[in-house]
């Protein structure tokens, strides 16, 4: 079984922003995670191109549609790069196999008799790309998300008959586990309770999109070509442009990682497309929550966007993909504030973790010939650090399953703590100045090393770097989570207990984690 995860497709209308690197971001550590338990992965990104939204900036900045897709889409290009997301896809919706595959889609759903042609009259917001229904102001109307002007639209549009999958939209939806987190299912149930309506699935005079085969002077929807992509992205290199190939590659999706304003898209919309298309279903939709900046909206009005390719410039990829996903819970908004930031990441990873690897090291070179001191009581099973690093272990692989970020990065933070606390308390720093207590203190050293060892391989998944530094300072084997799985995983192998061989060498050690000094504002 392959498991498929993706992140929206990136409207290219601007550069990337915060809110897109946070999702690849989760979207990365959850990837890094199946493939370190074996699965074989396929985590797709990219970018959405159509549409009169594109179209609009692409006039504006003087520049063809297709010369501004190229532009932006470069720029998302370089970002997860940069920031190495181990994404093995990257769709662009202008890709000539993508419109294809919307074609053979599309004749699967007609051929369905779910088109049908209607007049599509409405208030729409070209930024979101969709209708807006029943909008508070009489004159004037505006988007409440984007607080820009809605536009009146009155056309004959080629319609899809969502009203025909009432029930098995509402079946789906009560499934348990379909929408994620379950909190966020609500708001779904509601909208879906009050009736679904065919939706228009064309545009007329909209030359930036998919031409609709056999419908004259008709484009397609932006949403309904763009939602194609996740299927469209599952083809190989050399892989013909064909619906059938495509979906062997991997369909359906395990989960689709998305924003909560685009959850009806995605839990409503695109399953009744599959279903007409009689094709399998995604089997989750996870919606995440929003980040808002030291308790403001992020926006280019008030100036205060984070560049994600700035601050990672600045702060470097532990730091933030630590703080966003350790700080808020995945699913609830959240607010990014630069004091916490550099509070966690010194805390949690220069002072917790890093202290305890290089303090650890340190004295198992000072008093055992640079190497792993020989030990026979900290191998035990109920050893209290072999304890606390089973129920670590415990809480992480679980947390990890349910895009709990936040748990696990807890879990595998307790482990270090409980570390520091047990070498605290048996201070082997004033063991080594008495008489006959070597022997104890290289079990209490070998017992330390073995956690910092467990710390780093748990958080691997969430932190690569670190995790990397860590394991070369212990002379460890590194696992590799964007490479393409081994089964049985060396990964879950190397997590149980007792694995740092004793009289291993170990490198001089080095901080493995730099405090953040953020002298100016962000
Ligand atoms: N192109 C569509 C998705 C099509 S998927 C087939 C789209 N693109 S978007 O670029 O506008 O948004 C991409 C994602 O960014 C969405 O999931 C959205 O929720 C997310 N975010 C936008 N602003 C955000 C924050 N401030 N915080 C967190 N995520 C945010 O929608």
């Amino acid at each position: 079984m392959t498991y498929t995860l993706t992140t929206p497709l990136y409207y290219v209308n601007d550069k990337p922003h915060l809110g897109s690197a946070y999702t690849t971001l989760a979207c990365d550590a959850l990837a890094r995670f199946q493939r370190l338990k074996g699965e074989s992965v396929v985590f797709i990104t990219g970018c959405d191109e159509h549409g009169q939204k594109i179209q609009r900036t692409a006039e504006a900045a003087g520049l063809t549609p297709q010369a501004h897709c190229d532009a932006v889409s470069a720029q998302y290009r370089e970002l997860w790069d940069r920031w190495q997301i181990s994404n093995n896809r990257l769709i662009r919706t202008t890709d000539p196999r993508h419109r294809q595959i919307v074609e053979q889609f599309f004749a699967r759903v007609e051929a369905s008799g779910d088109i049908v042609e209607g007049r599509q009259q409405g208030w729409y917001c070209v930024a979101c790309e969709e209708f807006k229904d029943d909008p508070h102001e009489a004159q004037d109307p505006e988007c409440p998300t984007h607080r820009k002007p809605l536009e009146w639209r009155d056309e004959l549009n080629l319609f899809f008959r969502l009203s025909r999958y009432q029930q098995q939209i509402e079946d789906l939806i009560a499934r348990p586990g379909f929408i994620q987190p379950a909190s966020r299912r609500n708001e779904v149930e509601n909208f879906v309770r009050q009736g679904l309506r065919d939706f228009s699935i064309s545009r007329v005079n909209l030359p930036w999109g998919i031409p609709v085969p056999g419908h004259e002077g008709h484009t397609f929807y932006v949403w309904f070509d763009a939602l194609l992509g996740y299927i469209t992205a599952l083809l190989d290199e050399g892989d013909a442009p064909d619906l059938e190939t495509a979906l062997s590659r991997g369909w359906p999706a395990s989960v689709h990682v998305i924003g909560k304003d685009i959850l009806r898209f995605h839990a409503v919309y695109w399953p009744a497309m599959l279903l007409s298309a009689g094709l399998p279903l995604p089997a989750k939709v996870f919606g995440h929550g929003f980040l808002t900046r030291e308790g403001q909206k992020m926006g280019k009005s008030l100036g205060n966007v984070l560049d994600p390719a700035e601050l990672l410039e600045r702060c470097g990829r532990d730091a933030v993909r630590w703080y966003l996903l350790r700080d808020i819970p995945f699913g609830d908004d959240g607010d990014f504030q630069q004091q916490r930031f550099s509070d966690l990441v010194n805390n949690d990873l220069a002072n917790t973790i890093g202290n305890l690897l290089n303090r650890t090291s340190s004295m198992a070179r000072r008093w055992f010939d640079n190497a792993v001191p020989p030990t026979t009581k900290a191998l035990r099973l109920d050893h209290p650090l072999a304890q606390a690093a089973s129920q670590a272990r415990l809480s992480v692989l679980e947390a990890l399953e349910t895009l709990e970020f936040r748990t696990a990065a807890e879990a595998t933070l307790q482990l270090a703590i409980a570390a520091n606390g047990f070498l605290n308390d048996q201070a082997p720093w004033s063991q080594m100045k008495q008489e006959g207590t070597r022997d104890q203190v290289a079990d209490d050293l070998y017992a330390v090393l073995e956690a910092a060892r467990i710390v780093a391989l748990l958080i691997a998944p969430l932190l690569p770097d670190l995790s990397t530094r860590m394991l070369e300072q212990l002379g460890q084997p590194l696992p590799d989570s964007g490479a393409a799985a081994t089964a049985p995983s060396p990964w879950l192998q190397q997590l149980e207990w007792g694995g740092l061989p004793e009289g291993l060498e170990l490198p001089e050690p080095s901080p493995v984690m730099a405090r953040l000094e953020l002298e100016n504002p962000l």
